[in-house]
C-alpha cells in the first residue's frame, strides 16, 4: 500500500489534518488504535480559538459549528468575593472565542471523512514506524489479522501523549521539558442549563473552579482536587457542594444541579518534547505537548501544529519546497512555548497550590489583583485567551 502522508491516530489532530489534505488532493491514509465509536465519544474540552475556528471552516468541516457554537466575547475570573470581567472582544481589538465542544468537532470530521471516501484503519493495536531518516519511510501493522505494510513520503505523529511516534525516536534525540502539578480537575457533564452566560474562573481558598458549558442545555464544570482522590469517592452531590462552596454565593444559589452525564479527574501537567520532527516524522498535537486545561489551550495548539504542518505539505507538493519541512519544529515550538507560558501562568493564578505559604498566596492574590486592574494586565490575558497568531509560511 501507499500514500503521501501516513497519520498515525485519528483524534483531533489526525482527522484535522487528513481532512485539510484530502481537499488539497494530497493522499492520505489514517490508523487509528481504538475504534471509531470511542473516538467520537470522548469527552475533551470546549473553547476553540479564531484561528482553530478559521481552519475547521478552510477544511470544510465547520458549518454545524458556525450553525450551533455559541461565540463568547468574555469570560470571568473570580477571587476574593469578586467577578471581573475580561472583555475579549474590546481588550484583542473584536477576537472572540467559539464554544463547540471537542467530541462535535471530532464527530464532525468523522462524518467528513466517512463522506470524502478517504481510508482510515480504526482498531489497530499495533504501529510500527520504519526508516524514518530515509526519504522512503513505511508503517507496519495489522489490521483484523492481516498485516500491512505502508510506503510514504511522511509521517505524521498525531497519536497523542501515550502514542507511539514519539516513543519511535530514537534515545538521545529529544529533550523533554515536563512540569506536574501538585492537583486534578473533576470534571462533570450535565444536562443542565449554564449558570452564568459566560465562562468563570474561580479562584477560592477551598480550590480553583471552573464553570464552563456546551451548549445553552449542557454543562461542563470542575473542581481542583488533590491529585490522590478518585472518582469513584465523589458522588455527584457531593460534586454540586463542593462546585457551589467555590462560588460567589448569588451564583451558587443560581446555580441547577442534575445527574452527571460524565465525571472523570484528569491530572494536569506542562509537557513539550524537542524538536517536534526526526527525519520524516512529524510530531503534532498531544504527542509533542500537553498544557494544563486552564487556558483552554490543548486542542487550539494541537489545531495550530496541523496548520502549520499542512501549510509546509502544500508548498513541498504544490511548489517542490522541500527546503520548508526543517522549518516544522522551529515554527511550531515558537507558539508551543507561548501557550505553554499562558496555560502555566493561568494554573498558576488560580489553583491552590498545598503547601504553600503566606507570601505565596499573597503574592498570587496580588498577581491577579495587578492583572485585572490594569488595561495592559487585561489585555495580556485577553490576547493570549483568543489565541496568538499563526505564523505565516513563506
Ligand atoms: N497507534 C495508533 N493510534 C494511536 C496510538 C497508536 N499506537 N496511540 C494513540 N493513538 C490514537 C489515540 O487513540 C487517539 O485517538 O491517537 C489519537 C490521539 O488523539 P488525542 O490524544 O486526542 O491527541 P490530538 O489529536 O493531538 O488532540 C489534541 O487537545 O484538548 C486537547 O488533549 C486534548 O485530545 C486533545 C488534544
Ligand atoms: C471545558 O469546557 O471543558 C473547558 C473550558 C475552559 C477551560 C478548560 C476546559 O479552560
Amino acid at each position: 500500500m501507499k500514500t503521501q502522508v501516513a497519520i498515525i491516530g485519528g483524534g483531533p489532530s489526525g482527522l484535522l489534518l487528513g481532512q485539510l489534505l484530502q481537499k488539497a488532493g494530497i493522499g492520505n491514509i489514517i490508523i487509528e488504535r481504538q475504534s471509531q465509536e470511542y473516538v467520537s465519544s470522548r469527552i475533551r474540552a470546549g473553547v476553540l480559538e479564531q484561528g482553530m475556528v478559521d481552519l475547521l471552516r478552510e477544511a470544510g468541516v465547520g458549518e454545524r459549528m458556525d450553525r450551533e457554537g455559541l461565540v463568547h466575547d468574555g469570560f470571568e475570573l473570580v477571587f476574593d468575593g469578586r467577578r471581573e470581567r475580561i472583555d475579549l472582544k474590546e481588550m484583542t481589538g473584536g477576537k472572540s472565542v467559539v464554544i463547540y465542544g471537542q467530541t462535535e468537532v471530532t464527530r464532525d470530521l468523522v462524518a467528513a471523512r466517512t463522506a470524502s471516501g478517504a481510508t482510515t484503519f480504526y482498531e489497530v493495536p499495533d504501529v510500527e514506524l520504519h526508516d524514518l531518516k530515509s526519504a522512503h519511510p513505511y508503517v507496519t501493522f495489522t489490521h483484523n489479522g492481516e498485516l500491512f505494510r505502508l510506503d510514504c513520503d511522511h509521517i505524521a505523529g498525531c497519536d497523542g501523549y501515550h502514542g507511539i511516534s514519539r516513543k519511535s525516536i530514537p534515545e538521545g534525540v529529544l529533550t523533554e521539558y515536563e512540569r506536574v502539578y501538585p492537583f486534578g480537575w473533576l470534571g462533570v457533564l450535565a444536562d443542565t442549563p449554564p449558570v452564568n452566560e459566560e465562562l468563570m474562573y474561580a479562584n477560592h481558598e477551598r480550590g480553583f473552579a471552573l464553570c464552563s458549558m456546551r451548549s445553552h442545555t449542557r454543562t461542563r464544570y470542575y473542581v481542583q482536587v488533590g491529585a490522590d482522590e478518585k472518582v469513584e469517592d465523589w458522588s455527584d452531590q457531593r460534586f454540586w457542594d463542593e462546585l457551589k462552596s467555590r462560588l460567589p454565593e448569588e451564583t451558587a444559589a443560581r446555580l441547577i444541579t442534575g445527574p452527571s452525564i460524565e465525571k472523570s479527574i484528569a491530572p494536569l501537567r506542562s509537557f513539550v518534547v524537542e524538536p517536534m520532527q526526526y527525519g520524516h516524522l512529524y510530531l503534532v498535537g498531544d504527542a509533542a505537548h500537553i498544557v494544563p486545561p486552564t487556558g483552554a489551550k490543548g486542542l487550539n495548539l494541537a489545531a495550530s501544529d496541523v496548520s502549520t504542518l499542512y501549510q509546509i505539505l502544500l508548498k513541498v507538493y504544490r511548489e517542490g519546497r522541500g527546503d520548508l519541512l526543517e522549518r516544522y519544529s522551529q515554527v511550531c515550538l515558537k507558539r508551543v512555548w507561548k501557550a505553554e507560558r499562558f496555560s502555566w501562568w493561568m494554573t498558576s493564578m488560580l489553583h491552590k497550590f498545598p503547601g504553600t505559604d503566606a507570601f505565596s498566596q499573597r503574592m498570587q492574590q496580588t498577581e491577579l489583583e495587578y492583572f485585572v486592574g490594569s488595561e495592559a494586565g487585561r489585555k495580556t490575558i485577553a490576547e493570549n485567551y483568543v489565541g496568538l497568531p499563526y505564523e505565516p509560511i513563506e
